[in-house]
């Protein structure tokens, strides 16, 4: 009895923390089956991708112009990135039948706010399965499938634009594995001797996590480097399977990083390859028995952790990484952002320490974190 009275009061003690300050709820008008999907920025404009509209939206979340989105039976437009270099976003829509092919279109910028379809549409004939994510890095388009990361280089004009195949297909040959089933990659872009170079992690449903170097020739991503990281040492990881992996900091020498487990928390490590050691720091704790969803954000000390339970309320776990101390087994999360039940989230930060997560179906809400800023 005593434990538990115990438990009830820390748990209070945490929601009263409130260093999660959420001022706008903004309501949009949707029509009947529209939900929102996928976020990018560009040119510091948000663009919230809808199953048929992208919405450019305002920093209190006011829609600034919307565009359809190419409607397709069959096809389903989920995915929006932006390219770094052109004020261009790529839309991919996803064929809804087993085994058919991606399209992705292009939108250029065309006056203040104002996008317009570009080009041709683009079959991408390689792909054959969903995929989550794509991510443009210099002119270098990559995509994680499962068993690979196919990596495209755009070539953009000013009249059209195509995609070209590359030879640096990271798969399990690549990292000399005889199988790879990835769950998620991310990368981080550091400078050494004034060179941008770039460090991919991956995470592997079996395996944990493969790291891989990589540097940028004429624009495009050139891999030349991979290895092991050899998290199934830890006993506690010794039956996880392994859900996503994301990248806190990297240097020539280390990287910092979450990796999230499927059945239970996620675990912050320091992976050294100067000793090839890697050290364990703490453990995130899950929300309750719910279930990971959507993926992992970290923005300056904040890191965010989005669960869901099966009537699809979500609830966000904030750790504050200043809060944290080495080797802790159990942290419990520094603040909760709750939304209502939702098919899919989206979590983007608007600045260093602001926030803006789905929060009802037809509803984003923005919040300022407090005493999550760098010291
Ligand atoms: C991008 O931002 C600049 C500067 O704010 C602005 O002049 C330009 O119109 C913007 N472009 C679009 C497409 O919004
Ligand atoms: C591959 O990973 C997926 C999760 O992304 C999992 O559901 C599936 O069982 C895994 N396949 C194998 C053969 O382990
Ligand atoms: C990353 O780590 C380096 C070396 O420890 C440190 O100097 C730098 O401030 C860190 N960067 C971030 C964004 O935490």
């Amino acid at each position: 009895m005593a434990i538990i009275l115990t438990l009830t009061i820390l748990s209070i003690a945490y929601s009263q923390k409130k260093t999660a300050i959420c001022d706008i709820e903004q309501y949009f008008e949707f029509d009947q089956n529209e939900n929102i999907l996928d976020h990018t920025t560009i040119n510091q404009t948000d663009i919230m991708l809808t199953n048929s509209n992208i919405y450019l939206l305002d920093e209190n979340l006011l829609v600034l112009n919307s565009i359809k989105t190419p409607g397709s039976q069959d096809y389903e437009c989920n995915r929006v990135t932006t390219h770094p270099l052109h004020l261009i976003f790529f839309l991919a829509c996803q064929s809804q039948q087993q085994g058919g092919n991606p399209i992705l279109y292009a939108y250029k910028a065309n006056g203040l706010n104002k996008y317009e379809l570009f080009g041709d549409a683009i079959y991408l004939p390689s792909i054959k399965e969903k995929f989550d994510k794509m991510t443009i890095v210099g002119n270098s388009l990559l995509i994680p499938l499962s068993d690979k990361i196919l990596t495209f280089t755009t070539v953009i004009s000013s009249t059209s634009w195509y995609l070209k195949t590359t030879s640096y297909t990271m798969d399990a040959q690549f990292l000399n594995v005889p199988t790879l089933n990835i769950t998620s990659f991310d990368i981080y872009s550091y400078v050494k001797d004034v060179q941008t170079n770039f460090r991919i992690l991956i995470s592997d449903f079996e395996n944990g996590v493969y790291w891989i170097e990589a540097i940028l020739k004429s624009n495009n991503i050139v891999p030349y480097n991979s290895g092991k990281i050899n998290v199934k040492n830890f006993y506690f990881l010794n039956s996880a399977k392994f859900r996503s992996v994301v990248i806190l900091n990297a240097t020539d020498s280390s990287t910092l990083f979450v990796l999230q487990t499927y059945g239970d928390g996620s675990f912050m490590f320091e992976n050294s390859f100067t000793s090839s050691q890697i050290y364990f720091y703490s453990t995130l704790n899950k929300y309750k028995d719910w279930n990971p969803i959507s993926s992992i954000r970290n923005n300056q000390n904040a890191i965010l952790i989005p669960y869901q339970n099966y009537q699809k309320v979500v609830v966000i776990n904030l750790f504050n990484i200043r809060s944290l101390k080495e080797n802790e087994l159990m942290v419990e999360p520094n603040d909760l952002l709750i939304s209502a039940s939702i098919d899919d989230l989206i979590l983007y930060f608007i600045s260093g320490n602001r926030l803006v997560f789905r929060s009802d179906v037809d509803a984003l809400t923005r919040c300022t974190l407090m005493n999550y800023q760098e010291e």
